[in-house]
């Protein structure tokens, strides 16, 4: 597969997905939804691929929002009736059920800080900044930012992020929980990708199932997750790796999973 406004390379069994629009800031037009959902649905069909990384290319941006000359063109019934914006979530974020983090390496604004919120998690660079400036431009979130921004960093946080349109360094975005963490800008990628690794070293049933346990927080009452937790458990606990798992702890040496 060959993509224009992206590269993808696989390390090993970890898939670097890089954004690859840099004279614009990887700012996210329909051509890179396009790629992102291709090389999504190719890491998760590949079964020796068990982690990604998705990062920015350039020393400047993640992305700096949906592309704002290609959405200038377009009228409200445009939007409407192409249900603009809805494959992020529906083709990217559900349909990759392995593990994916975002290294932001730098602006995160509108969709770049809504796509880096898609991800399991975040790894920021010290000069990342994460932002919802839509409001300056008459609009709003429209990927996800008001429901993800506000269910990582709270009510207050959100809140006035979107009616100001400032920006969050990355230091208070650690703080407000945005970012599992921040690392010198230099180190980025391979702190992403060491984590990825490790990922990637994990039995691969367990790493899916471990993913849709704690999405699940976010879409079900307490009870209701407690007894999908526990009926995943129990599925896993019938599964070849459990049974590798717990014999590789007993006789000290590392587990080789099969994945199933
Ligand atoms: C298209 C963009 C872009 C974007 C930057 N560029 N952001 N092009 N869409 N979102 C382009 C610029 O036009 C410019 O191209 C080049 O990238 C470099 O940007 P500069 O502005 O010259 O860089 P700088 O002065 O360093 O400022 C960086 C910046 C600024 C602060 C990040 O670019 C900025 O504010 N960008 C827009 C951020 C934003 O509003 N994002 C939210 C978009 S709306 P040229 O050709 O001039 O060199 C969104 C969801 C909307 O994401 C939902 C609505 C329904």
């Amino acid at each position: 597969m060959t993509y224009q406004s992206i590269t993808v390379e696989q390390r090993d069994a970890v898939t670097l997905i890089t954004l690859n629009r840099p004279q614009a800031l990887n700012a996210l037009n329909s051509k890179v939804l396009e790629d992102l959902i291709a090389a999504f649905a190719a890491y998760q069909a590949d079964d020796g691929q068990l982690c990604a990384v998705l990062t920015g290319s350039g020393d400047k941006a993640f992305a700096a929002g949906a592309d704002i000359k290609e959405m200038s063109e377009k009228q409200a019934a445009d939007f409407y009736l192409d249900d603009f914006f809805a494959p992020w979530t529906s083709e990217i974020v559900k349909k990759t059920r392995k593990p994916w983090i975002a290294a932001v390496n730098g602006f995160a604004l509108g969709g770049g800080c809504e796509l880096a919120m898609m991800a399991d998690f975040i790894i920021a660079s010290d000069k990342a900044k994460f932002g919802q400036p839509e409001i300056k431009l008459g609009v709003a979130p429209g990927m996800g930012g008001s429901q993800r921004l506000t269910r990582a960093v709270g009510k207050s946080k959100a809140m006035e992020m979107c009616l100001t349109g400032r920006m969050m360094d990355a230091e208070e975005a650690e703080r407000a929980n945005l970012v599992v963490r921040v690392v010198p800008h230099e180190t980025l990628l391979d702190e992403a990708l060491k984590t990825a690794k490790t990922i990637a070293s994990m039995p691969p049933m367990a790493s899916i199932a471990n993913k849709e346990m704690v999405n699940a927080a976010f879409e079900s009452t307490l009870d209701q997750g407690l007894v999908m937790e526990r009926r995943i458990f129990q599925i896993l606990a019938a599964s070849e790796d459990k049974a590798e798992g717990m014999s590789a702890f007993v006789e000290k040496r590392e587990g080789q999973w099969k994945g199933r």
